[in-house]
């Protein structure tokens, strides 16, 4: 089975998950493939060719690589595999490496902001997939003139405008609220100085359309900066199977400058990126990549 997700983070993903799997029970190969096949078809059904596929190509990379470090061993009776007890003590390390980040969205959100900085006040920033409005009323009470849209994607989000605007307080005057999909909302007259969004990028059904989307609507320089859930084993021990469904590093530095982004600009904040990007001033498109930070 082909993977197209399978990167740098995915392999260190997949070989905790086989410590976890292996920890609770000795198993074949093939029974390993299946197991997290089976775990992340419900994202594969959500979005064709975003979540995590696992092939036996990748298993195999993962397994060897943790015989190496002696952390499993093949018992030949049966051809399974199983958990050694260095093994135990690698897996109960890696959990104590990477939890305890319950205030990353915090964190991602606040360097977010801090990369507006050099934002004229009363700039006017669209936040796709507000939701409850997390992004959308920090940015209002900053002094931004913010619109925030929800399409009500989901069961959870069908009322979330509504909630939000419950939940405005004096932040009222500068922050507006409405239902609209970003990929029909119309340009405003100068289109918007910058474009932010929160954990929305994973839950969209077309990403590649969406991002279009966000580019039309900005103004020529305008930016866009993202946080989403990081791909891969610190996103995963966070967010589950939800963080396959977000952009890993390596798809958000192919996708950006195809569309017509350039001076991206990667940061990993605990187990959330922020991606930050420009559309270009005028037309010539570079589709630079100005720094990736680890
Ligand atoms: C997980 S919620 C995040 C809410 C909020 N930004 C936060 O950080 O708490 C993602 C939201 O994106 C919305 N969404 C998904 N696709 C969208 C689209 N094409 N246009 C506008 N909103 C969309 C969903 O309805 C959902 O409310």
């Amino acid at each position: 089975m082909a993977s197209a997700r399978c990167g740098p983070s995915i392999r260190e993903f997949l070989t905790y998950y086989v410590l976890v799997l292996l920890a609770a029970k000795r198993r074949t190969m093939p029974e390993l493939v299946e197991e997290i096949d089976a775990r992340s078809a419900e994202n594969r059904a959500y979005r064709r060719n975003g979540a995590l596929r696992v092939g036996t190509r990748e298993m195999e990379g993962a397994i060897y690589s943790l015989a190496d470090r002696g952390w499993v061993r093949l018992r030949p009776r049966g051809a399974s595999w199983d958990i050694t007890s260095a093994g135990r003590r690698a897996r109960r390390e890696i959990e104590q490496t990477f939890r305890g980040s319950s205030d990353s969205k915090q964190e991602a959100a606040s360097k977010l902001i801090a990369r507006l900085k050099e934002a004229p006040r009363g700039s006017y920033v669209l936040d796709v997939g507000t939701g409850e409005g997390f992004l959308a009323r920090k940015l209002a009470r900053r002094g931004f003139r913010v619109l925030g849209i929800d399409s009500g994607a989901f069961d959870y989000s069908k009322d979330s405008i509504e909630r939000a605007r419950e939940g405005m307080g004096s932040d009222n005057g500068r922050l507006e609220l409405r239902r609209a999909d970003v990929t029909e909302l119309p340009c405003p007259h100068r289109g918007f100085d910058y474009i932010v969004s929160s954990q929305a990028v994973h839950c969209m059904k077309n990403q590649r359309k969406c991002l279009k989307a966000i580019h039309r609507l900005l103004k020529p320089g305008g930016r866009f900066l993202s946080l989403d859930f990081l791909v891969g084993l610190e996103g995963f021990l966070a967010h589950g199977f939800h963080c396959f469904l977000a952009m890993s590093r390596e798809e958000w530095a192919q996708i950006l400058p195809a569309i017509g982004f350039d001076d991206i600009h990667m940061y990993k904040v605990r187990n959330y990126l922020v991606v930050d990007a420009r559309r270009p001033r005028s037309g010539g498109q570079t589709g630079a990549i100005a720094s990736a930070a680890a």
